[in-house]
């Protein structure tokens, strides 16, 4: 997104030629800044590691023509559960390329990733071991698995915890279950982590905990930390390499070899890519805008650095205090308190959103007003891939 001459362009179209067509509320993808994410990730990942592999982890965004560009970009996939597995199939990643797992594992998703010979199963719970061992023996084959490992960060219930007791469980486990292979250790930490010490913590559990394994007799090959990068344009690259040597630095120290170290980003690779224009309805004396959006489309979950552009008046300076609601009708559908915005407010100024690409369709809700159009912008071509009164809803199936 661009300023040039009282217009903000997105891409290379101005936002009244997007208009002209398309009312708010609206979502925009672009093309470009997926394309331009992934190159910088693959190229700072690959430029300090010579082992990495990346899978886009589909439930930061998983419209079809999201999850297309990144298939033709090379990623893998991260999946959690069924829809998202058809889906990833559909498309043509190659299932060596697919992790799929969680903590909900049910039968049919188990069976179609065997079926699949997908890269591996990701279990969170020692108990789920015993089933996939079974579905793999039924279809002959040696399924792969990455066991997720707690993180032990205060309130994490995610993942084994690998306390003694659960090792002697594992190792049990391990030596009944003729049918898997275990292959992998994964830890992710948290969502936006904008400061190396959270990366530095995840890292350093992954390797106490694989050591643990190793001293038990369990050894694995590859270590995955999972993603937890904010938006791109939040991390530049040069802090993203940092990151990077930061971490190899750590793994380098310790001693352990690995034959694979795979990432998950999610948010990274779309969160900057989508943002959305919408409407101011309401300005109140006390400086309280009110948007044609609100919480059911840009949800508190999706936990997502959110920047607010008055479109309308983007040449004015955008230092004034100015709270920010959405149309949810209840006081707690804040958008943003205190944020800096034009001092001039107008109903039916245009206002963009950026930064929503990533988590906000997913955790979006079925509040009942019409869902926005979504194009996808690319250079100066726009592709509609979402209007609410021919396709009624983006979920997958
Ligand atoms: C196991 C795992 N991997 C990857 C991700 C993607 O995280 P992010 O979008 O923050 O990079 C998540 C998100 O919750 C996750 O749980």
């Amino acid at each position: 997104m661009n300023k040039k001459d009282g217009d903000v362009l997105i891409d290379k179209i101005s936002h009244h030629e997007i208009l002209k067509t398309n009312t708010t509320p609206l979502i925009i993808f672009l093309e470009n800044r997926i394309r331009n994410n992934i190159t910088t990730f693959l190229k700072v990942f690959n430029s300090v590691f010579d082992n990495v592999q990346c899978f886009y982890s589909f439930k930061a965004n998983f419209l079809p023509e999201i999850c297309s560009i990144v298939q033709s970009e090379g990623l893998g996939a991260e999946l959690i559960g069924l829809p998202e597995l058809k889906l990833a199939l559909r498309l043509k990643f190659p299932p060596s390329k697919i992790i799929v797992g969680g903590p909900y594992l049910p039968q049919e998703l188990i069976e179609k990733c065997v079926q699949e010979k997908i890269k591996e199963i990701v279990v969170y719970n020692i108990k789920d071991l015993t089933r996939i061992n079974s579905i793999a023996k039924k279809y002959q084959i040696v399924q792969n698995i990455c066991l997720r490992i707690n993180t032990q960060k205060y309130g994490g219930k995610l993942g084994i915890d690998l306390k003694n007791s659960n090792v002697t469980k594992l190792k049990i486990k391990i030596n009944e279950c003729k049918n898997l292979k275990f292959t992998t250790l994964l830890s992710h930490y948290s969502t936006q982590m904008n400061n190396f010490d959270l990366f530095k913590k995840n890292l350093n559990t992954l390797l106490e905990k694989i050591k643990i394994l190793f001293d038990a007799g369990i050894r694995l090959e590859n270590i995955n930390l999972g993603g937890g990068f904010p938006e791109a344009v939040i991390m530049p690259e040069k802090q993203l390499r940092e990151l990077a040597t930061n971490i190899n630095s750590i793994i380098q120290k310790s001693n352990i070899n690995f034959k694979n170290i795979y990432f998950e980003p999610g948010r990274y690779i779309v969160g900057d890519a989508g943002l959305i224009f919408a409407k101011i309805i309401r300005v109140t004396d006390d400086r309280w805008i009110f948007l044609n959006i609100g919480n059911h489309i840009c949800p508190k979950f999706a936990k997502s650095s959110l920047r607010f552009y008055n479109a309308s008046k983007i040449e004015e300076p955008h230092k004034h205090k100015t709270s920010i609601a959405g149309i949810i009708p209840t006081d707690q559908d804040v958008l943003a308190k205190d944020y800096f915005f034009t001092n001039d407010l107008q109903e039916e100024d245009i206002v963009i959103v950026t930064n929503m690409g990533a988590y906000n369709l997913t955790f979006s809700n079925r509040f009942p007003y019409l869902l926005p159009n979504i194009i996808l912008v690319k250079d100066k071509n726009i592709t509609n891939i979402f209007n609410p009164s021919l396709n009624r809803d983006f979920s997958i199936i």
